[in-house]
């Protein structure tokens, strides 16, 4: 039994989609939630610089004493995730194999689309790892890159973001695919806006809940679930102005978060 936090970081608020779902899942486990509010975008950065960054978010966490470091964002899990794993002495989890297998498990005609930051998109991560499941699925990918900017100034419900999502969208709806993964942390938070663009008969794979399973499966096989009955916490850091952060996230989680600033750059 290991009573340690779990590690969880993103580029901003788009994570709060993987603690929702960690919390749903394990609501035992204390979280430490990380996000790098002065730095994101992250997806429209080269690998080198996400790598970086994300070795800081990582080393953050690892201060924090986590028994294991869940990586939200999918542009740093999609490009950055060897590099990572290999530089630290830490079990890290990826989104987009979860993300991958579930869309896999989903779709009835075998056309899967995916959109994603340009990064995401760009690594071709999910394709991979879609046809690694199954060679005979077709995928089709978008980069959806004005998506992120929307959810965080807080515009996920409005016109705005349904005529975006409408642009972007067009060519997965003609090509009728009947499943489509939401491959960036913050488009969960526009899952009412791109269903109702893309129709209720397509399914939307929210990555988060299957990588919440396997963090499940990770602590359970390596006998590092929380077993203390007390109340579980959860901390939120950012790496500038929480405000924004705590106004979006609290609504987004339904309770009232509070997030500490901290210096990412001394890490
Ligand atoms: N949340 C990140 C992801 O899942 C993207 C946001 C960003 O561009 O920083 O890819």
């Amino acid at each position: 039994m290991d009573n340690r936090p779990i590690g969880v970081f993103d580029s901003g608020l788009g994570g709060l989609t993987v603690v929702k779902e960690l919390m749903r899942e394990l609501p035992g486990e204390n979280i430490v939630y990380f996000g790098d509010t002065a730095r994101i975008p992250y997806g429209t950065r080269s690998r080198d610089i996400v790598t970086k960054y994300s070795s800081q978010s990582i080393r953050f966490l690892m201060s924090m004493d986590v028994k294991i470091a869940v990586i939200a964002c999918n542009t740093v899990s999609a490009g950055s995730f060897e590099a990572l794993s290999s530089a630290f002495d830490l079990p890290l989890v990826s989104v987009i194999h979860p993300g991958a297998r579930a869309a896999v498990e989903a779709t009835q005609n075998g056309r899967i689309g995916i959109i994603g930051t340009e990064g995401t998109i760009r690594s071709k991560a999910y394709p991979k790892a879609i046809q690694s499941l199954n060679p005979d699925i077709l995928v089709l990918d978008q980069a959806c890159s004005l998506f992120v900017p929307i959810v965080e100034e807080g515009w996920s419900d409005t016109e705005v973001a349904r005529l975006t999502a409408m642009r972007y969208l067009e060519g997965l709806s003609r090509e009728k695919v009947d499943t489509l993964v939401l491959g960036c942390t913050h488009y969960p938070l526009l899952e009412k806006t791109i269903s109702s663009v893309m129709g209720s008969d397509v399914r939307l794979i929210n990555p988060a809940v299957n990588t919440a399973c396997r963090v499940g499966e990770i602590l359970g096989n390596t006998h590092k679930l929380n077993d203390s009955k007390g109340q579980s916490a959860v901390q939120f850091y950012v790496s500038d102005f929480g405000q924004r952060f705590q106004a979006i996230g609290s609504h987004f989680l339904g309770r009232k978060i509070v997030a500490e600033c901290i210096d990412i750059e001394a890490y």
